[in-house]
């Protein structure tokens, strides 16, 4: 049996850093298998973020780079989008579809979320997706400063990840503890109380109606 531990209702995660950096690299080859599930929670995060033509816009995790297209048609070409994400073999499918589709307004860079190279107060929206779900409890105020610390004042934060409707136990993280690979090393996460613990304003959770449960947490800097 693995980790029972919990914390405000989340099962602490069990994958470490270089194995995730390793799983995701291969995942990169299969992940377009996996991405519709998620598609109606990531585009309705995507809404959210209500994103104008000119923001500074910095995706973080993007995987195969489906939220990473869907923000770079919403700016202007001559504004430069940037995203980071963990895995090399991501970075490079999402700089290929972006690429195929035209688009060289881009600035894609291998890093860890919770060291963002940026400097303090750069973007307007920082949006995140299915990646809160694969780190420890303990590195979620580390990483949810850092998205703090790179947005600008009245930035917009979207995370989402998968989720639960509250604390009870769910059967996904009875799966998890069985196997955390069982959804690619994801489990359910609740961030609104994080959320608000790191000083953002005007909170807001969303449920979208999904086959995959997950949350969209919304936030103001
Ligand atoms: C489940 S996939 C989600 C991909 C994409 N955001 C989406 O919604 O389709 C998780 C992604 O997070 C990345 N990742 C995991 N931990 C990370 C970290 N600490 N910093 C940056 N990226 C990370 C992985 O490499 C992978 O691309």
């Amino acid at each position: 049996m693995r980790n029972y531990k919990t914390q405000n209702g989340i099962i602490e995660a069990t994958v470490e850093v270089a194995k995730i950096r390793k799983t995701y690299n291969w995942m990169s080859k299969v992940y377009f298998l996996f991405a519709p599930m998620e598609k109606t929670a990531r585009m309705r995060g995507i809404e959210l973020a209500q994103i104008q033509s000119d923001d500074k816009v910095l995706e973080v995790a993007v995987g195969i780079g489906h939220s990473f297209l869907e923000i770079i048609k919403r700016v202007e070409r001559k504004n430069t989008v940037y995203g980071v994400d963990l895995a090399p073999g991501m970075l490079k499918k999402t700089k290929k579809l972006v690429s195929k589709k035209g688009y060289s307004n881009f600035d894609l860079k291998e890093s860890d979320a919770r060291h963002l190279p940026f400097p303090d107060e750069t973007f307007d929206v920082l949006y995140n997706s299915f990646m809160l779900d694969l780190i420890p409890i303990a590195d979620f105020p580390v990483v949810l400063k850092e998205f703090q610390r790179v947005l600008r004042k009245d930035g917009r934060l979207v995370l989402v990840n998968l989720s639960k409707k509250d604390s009870t136990p769910v059967f996904l993280e009875k799966l998890y503890n069985l196997s955390p690979y069982f959804w690619g090393g994801c489990r359910p996460v609740l961030m609104e109380s994080f959320v608000k613990q790191t000083g953002f304003r005007n909170v807001k959770r969303e449920i979208p109606q999904t086959i995959l449960p997950s949350e969209i947490v919304t936030g103001l800097k």
